[in-house]
């Protein structure tokens, strides 16, 4: 049925399991406080526990960006400010290519997305509620500094529910000009009329040992932070 369109596989199956954890465990933070959080007994352990998931998941996507596979390494679809210019004066024109990975402005976004998050819970391991819970790095800083971290802690979290609406506007846009871009997200894969502008002609393999590298350096950071 799709015989006359190309087929790329985009996403490998780490890069779709870190995509929708991400957004399971960046809902789990959000619902812990900006609810009552039932039906947990203690919602704000639950927050910080989502919190370390939100860590390991963005260590393991910083090295899976150097060393994973093709379309999901930095190198592939991060554009210098000329490139991503000349983009962005083609899509208001309405005659913009189609990219297998990230188009350049999609790839400054998810920069963007991965350092607001990247704040947002590395500041929470220095926060305490004052009440029932001490993140584990708090007693490191004085109370002051705890204080204003808890005051960025709030106004980056208004930030990054910012970035997630655009993200989700960006991708409505994308599905009314055509692209199935959450499909892909989904199943890996974009089909193609014409040859995407950033096609890879070699690949980089299976990646199993890095991939085995990157999980252990994640899963490793879980655990440290969960019992520390
Ligand atoms: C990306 C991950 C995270 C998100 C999206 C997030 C989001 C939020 C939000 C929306 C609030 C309420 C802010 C307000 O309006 O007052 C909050 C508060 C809080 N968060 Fe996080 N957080 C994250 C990670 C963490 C982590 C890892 C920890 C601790 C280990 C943590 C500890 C806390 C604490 C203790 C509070 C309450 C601070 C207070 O009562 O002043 N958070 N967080
Ligand atoms: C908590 C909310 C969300 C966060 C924090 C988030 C974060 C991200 C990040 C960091 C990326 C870059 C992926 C990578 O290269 O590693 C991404 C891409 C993507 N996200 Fe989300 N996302 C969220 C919600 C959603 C939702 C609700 C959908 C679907 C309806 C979605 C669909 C996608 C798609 C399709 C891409 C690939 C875009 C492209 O082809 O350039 N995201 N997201």
């Amino acid at each position: 049925m799709r015989s006359d369109k190309q087929r790329v596989a985009v996403w490998d199956t780490l890069i779709r399991l870190f995509h929708w954890g991400l957004v399971a465990a960046v809902t789990i933070s959000f619902y812990t406080t900006k609810t009552e959080g039932t039906p947990f007994l203690f919602p704000i352990e639950v927050h910080a526990q989502a919190g370390y998931l939100i860590i390991s998941l963005l260590v393991f996507r910083v090295i899976w960006g150097f060393v994973g596979s093709v379309y999901a390494r930095f190198g592939t679809f991060l554009y210098s400010p000329k490139e991503t210019a000349t983009y962005t004066k083609a899509l208001v024109a309405r005659r913009a290519s189609s990219y297998a990975s990230h188009n350049p402005l999609g790839g400054w976004m998810v920069v963007i997305m991965l350092l607001s998050l990247s704040f947002q819970a590395i500041s929470g391991l220095f926060l305490s509620d004052d009440i029932f819970f001490q993140g584990p790095f708090n007693e490191l800083v004085g109370r002051d500094v705890s204080r204003e971290l808890s005051r960025l802690h709030a106004l980056n979290s208004d930030l990054l529910l910012i970035l997630i609406g655009l993200h989700v506007a960006a991708l409505t846009a994308h599905k009314l000009l055509g692209e199935r871009l959450v499909t892909a997200m989904v199943t890996g894969v974009k089909y193609f009329k014409q040859s995407p502008a950033d096609l890879q002609t070699s690949t980089t393999g299976k990646h199993r040992l890095q991939a085995l590298a990157a999980l252990l350096v994640a899963a490793g950071i879980t655990g440290w932070l969960w019992f520390y």
